[in-house]
């Protein structure tokens, strides 16, 4: 049975949480493979809107198993929290398990990040203050504790009273903070492992018994390829792999397994945080797509960067992350308009680029623009076949640039509001 993974194509909040909520019905287990708490997916059904954070985008599903897998960094605070707020919107969380190889985040991780914030002062990077940062460094240091330690008391002490210790020694001589209470953060995690236990699960049966079942998977990424820790704009990055080859590691299936990769990528662009972003507009028509999109952060709040649809980051997110078909979401946002811009070619002290450059020189590139004629969307769209010419067209030249069929276009925010349908595009590189 194919293995399927969502990865974002642009800068992260394309709709990756729609995405992964309408193919949910179409699998049997949903795996959040990297990240943490950073991410922030909303879905809108008929009962409401739901913020995810932690928990898999699938969680709506009451018969889809959602798994929280190994290669995420789990603020058990944060999903407790998650957990009792869709419980209370009504949605049944029985169905949500962490992998006991996913690395526990700590208070004191979010505390370091936003030091290290703040000792950039000017520079700063703009992360969502999560901690994730210090949870993969303490991962890859091989200080960090995993959420299966919490079931081995005296192992758990062992790992957090070290780990605790050596955090307090960074925080108070790099950072002049006070030092940690290290048995408080110990009854912390006793405390967890009360509220959570019951839902950590070894996660390499689980996905073994589905593969051989041939229960149909879904990976489920956060952010996009352009904040990849080693393919986005570096060092304006996050700290995991967003690509299938991390979502292999990241959820514990088979590489050549995922067969199938969903890109996802808005009918624009838009980024939260520092770095570059080429297609940047500092004018009406960026605060046009803000106010309509209604583009502020699901994490933080922050109003959203906007520009025009960045076609040479998208194509080289298809490259790198090799997107078998392509979800365009939010093309309700551009309807109205009387043209329409797609960046087709980044321009470089005069010279055409080739690829995506090193991030310094991204800062400076110059986009080029085609301009395509806008569309005004019909009050229903449910049919790649039913959408307008010029929208049509707009779709088409994207699946050109991309190289990469498009099989869904989001036309609201509504689960519903989703127009799927044979490939649009032929993927030729025109
Ligand atoms: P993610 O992080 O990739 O899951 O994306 P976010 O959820 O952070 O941001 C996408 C936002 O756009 C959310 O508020 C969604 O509800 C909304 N959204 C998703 N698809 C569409 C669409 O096709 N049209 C409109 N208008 N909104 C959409
Ligand atoms: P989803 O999954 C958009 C950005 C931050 C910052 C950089 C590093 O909703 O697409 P971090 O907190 O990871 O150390 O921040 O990445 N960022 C996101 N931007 N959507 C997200 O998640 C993001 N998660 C992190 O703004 O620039
Ligand atoms: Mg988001």
């Amino acid at each position: 049975m194919a293995v399927t993974a969502v990865v974002g194509g642009h800068w992260g909040d394309e709709g990756k949480g729609k995405v992964v909520d309408v193919l949910a019905a179409e699998h049997d287990l949903v795996i959040r493979y990297n990240g943490g708490a950073n991410a922030g997916h909303t879905i809108v059904d008929e009962r409401g809107t739901f913020r995810l954070h932690l928990v898999p985008s699938g969680v709506l599903h009451p018969n889809v198993t959602c798994l929280i897998g190994p290669g995420v960094v789990v603020n058990p605070d944060v999903l407790i929290e998650e957990l009792r707020t869709l419980e209370a919107q009504g949605v049944s969380t029985h169905n949500v398990l962490i992998s006991t190889r996913a690395q526990l985040l700590f208070p004191h991780h979010v505390t370091l990040d936003v030091l290290e914030e703040q000792s950039r002062g000017k520079g700063q990077h703009g992360t969502t203050k999560q901690g994730i940062w210090p949870a993969y460094a303490d991962k890859v240091s091989r200080t960090g504790v995993r959420v299966g330690d919490l079931l081995h008391e005296a192992h758990l002490v062992e790992q957090v009273r070290y780990q605790a210790s050596r955090m307090s020694r960074l925080m108070t001589g790099a950072y002049g903070h006070e030092a940690l209470d290290v048995e408080a953060v110990v009854a912390h995690c006793r405390r967890w492992r009360e509220v959570l236990g019951a839902r950590v699960v070894d996660s390499h049966p689980l996905v073994q018994r589905a593969l051989r079942a041939g229960r149909r998977i879904l990976l489920e990424g956060h952010l996009g390829v352009m904040r990849d820790l080693d393919w986005g704009i570096y060092p304006y990055v996050t700290s995991s792999t967003c690509l299938p080859g991390g979502a292999a590691a990241g959820a514990g299936v088979p590489a050549g397994k995922i067969t199938r990769v969903v890109g996802v990528v808005k009918a624009y662009t838009t980024a939260v945080g520092a770095g570059p972003m080429p297609t940047e507009l500092d004018d009406d028509m960026g605060a046009r797509l803000r106010d309509l999109g209604q583009e502020f952060g699901t994490t933080t709040g922050r109003p959203r960067r906007c520009g025009w649809f960045d076609g040479v980051a998208a194509r080289y997110a298809a490259e790198v992350a090799g997107f078998t078909e392509l979800a365009i979401m939010k093309l309700d946002v551009l309807s109205g308009l009387d043209t329409v811009k797609i960046c087709t070619a980044y321009r470089y002290r005069g010279d055409i680029l080739e690829g995506m450059p090193d991030t310094p020189v991204l800062a400076d590139v110059e986009p080029v623009y085609e301009t395509l004629p806008g569309w005004r969307l019909p009050e229903r769209v449910s049919s790649l076949e039913s959408l307008p010419s010029a929208a049509r067209q707009f779709v088409d030249r994207i699946a050109a640039l991309t190289e990469t069929p498009v099989t869904m276009v989001g036309v609201g925010r509504d689960r519903e509001a989703l127009a799927r349908g044979a490939a649009s595009g032929a993927g030729v590189w025109r």
